[in-house]
């Protein structure tokens, strides 16, 4: 599988992110737990110190005089249960709850000291503060159960797993946006390239492109004028061959003819007609490659484009056609009504010629075709109808390919004719339909220019 690059940034984003959570996590729940524990520790220790005002010493004897009404204030918690417990120096237990006298050892005088303890089968915490009774010191111990610690801890836990779900959810969408964001001008790159034909050879546009991507764009387009040059060279030379060739195909094509009308042997006739044939292909080969060279060199043509009447150049193709067609019995018509283009009026004649000659040829003896040119919608039409054989839908995209035939392809052509329709029409910017006439059997082209709108200043 290839790596994404995609794939690849929100990996280095994500896996220390994997890991970097739970020890933020850890560290939140301690830093938020311990102020926690501190604070109930301190309220114990206060207990205990509070308690231990009650502790009278005289002399040898030692009295703890807490009310009935303090020991209720002492004990009483919404949570825990309290528990408490003096110590004289000697081990006795003065008051209180005598569970609570493990063995601690000594405690300094003004000692406070908190310890977990098992008592009773209960984990209390426990508060221990020495009082200066004598020799040794009293000891006053506070403990309770630990539910205000455990829901503490629970707080904790909730409050971390809480804040890291959100802190994680919200980072993976900003970096998910960040990265599609980040990788969005490779993106536009790569739906520029998409949608180019190969014969689109302007440098790409991408003025926000990352400075990270203008070396990689500054190389395409570089390619993209280096294939342009070789292609421009390839052109010249087609044209040159195609032009070369014109002359002494036309010479063979006269002669031809010429051989034919003289008086010759009977056995010579067939090879006479196959050559004059066999030379009328070629010179028509040559002439289309020469055309098909010169439509390609676009900025050529468009330095001769003008306002021309797409009636005018169906008038001329009548004259050009008429005859012919009556040669090959099709019946030909033209509708022509005016429809202004900004175009080449000899590539324009070039692409109707092309049309007329495909419906002549590929609809054959018999068939009906009819010449447009109208204005709809914007829009000015070119249409040559026939009622022949038509195309096929799935081979219509095809068929404008140079040096494609459709399968049901008659005579003898090079399958350039349609390549140098789409051409010309390419060069004006007008769309080249193919599809079947509104009554059924037959093959309509229309090529559609569009009029611009003159500005009004
Ligand atoms: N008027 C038409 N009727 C039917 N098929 C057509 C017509 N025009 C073109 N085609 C089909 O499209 C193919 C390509 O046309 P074109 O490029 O002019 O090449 P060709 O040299 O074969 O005429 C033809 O081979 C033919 O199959
Ligand atoms: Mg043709």
């Amino acid at each position: 599988m290839k790596s994404s690059l995609k794939q690849q940034l929100l990996i280095w984003l994500l896996v220390p992110m994997l890991v970097i959570a739970p020890v933020a996590a850890t560290i939140q729940y301690w830093l938020s737990l311990t102020p926690a524990k501190l604070e109930l520790d301190h309220q114990l220790g206060d207990f205990a110190i509070a308690a231990s005002s009650f502790l009278k010493v005289k002399g040898e004897s030692i009295h703890f005089n807490m009310k009935a009404e303090t020991e209720h204030l002492l004990r009483t918690d919404q949570v825990d249960t309290e528990f408490f417990m003096v110590l004289a120096p000697d081990g006795k237990v003065i008051a209180g709850d005598p569970a609570l006298n493990t063995p601690e050892g000594e405690i300094a005088a003004s000692e406070l000291r908190y310890i977990d303890r098992e008592i009773n089968g209960r984990v209390l915490r426990m508060a221990i503060y020495g009082v200066a009774c004598g020799q040794t010191p009293c000891q006053v111990r506070i403990a309770e159960t630990l539910n205000k610690r455990n829901r503490v801890h629970t707080q904790a836990l909730i409050t971390t797993l809480l804040s890291i779900l959100v802190l994680g959810l919200t980072s993976t969408v900003v970096m998910l946006v960040a990265v599609k964001h980040g990788l969005k001008p490779l993106q536009d790159l790569r739906t520029q390239l998409a949608v180019r034909t190969f014969d689109d050879l302007q440098s790409l546009n991408l003025p926000h492109a990352p400075s990270e991507l203008q070396p990689l764009i500054t190389a395409l387009n570089q390619l993209f004028k280096r294939l342009g040059d070789a292609s421009a060279v390839q052109r010249a030379f087609l044209a040159d061959a195609a032009h070369q060739l014109r002359t002494p195909l036309t010479v063979l094509q006269t002669e031809s003819e010429l051989a034919l009308l003289e008086p010759h042997p009977k056995s010579l006739h067939p090879t006479l007609e196959r050559l004059h044939y066999a030379a009328n292909r070629a010179a028509k080969l040559a002439n289309q490659l020469l055309v098909l060279a010169r439509a390609d060199s676009d900025g050529q043509n468009v330095a001769e484009f003008k306002y021309v009447n797409l009636k005018d150049i169906g008038a001329e193709a009548a004259n050009e056609w008429s005859s012919q067609a009556i040669m090959a019995g099709v019946d030909l018509g033209f509708q022509l009504d005016a429809a202004p283009v900004y175009g080449h009026p000899i590539l324009l004649q070039e692409l109707l010629s092309n049309l007329i000659h495909n419906s002549i040829e590929h609809a054959g003896k018999g068939a009906r075709v009819t010449v447009k040119t109208y204005v709809l919608e914007q829009t000015s039409n070119l249409e040559v109808e026939d009622n022949g054989p038509g195309i096929d839908v799935q081979e219509r995209q095809q068929v404008l390919q140079r040096f494609s035939r459709g399968s049901q392809a008659k005579g003898f052509g090079s399958g350039l004719g349609l390549a140098i329709v789409n051409d010309i029409a390419r060069i004006h910017g007008a769309k080249v339909l193919l599809t079947e006439p509104g009554h059924g059997k037959g093959l309509l082209v229309r090529i559609s220019f569009r009029i611009d709108i003159p500005s009004l200043d």
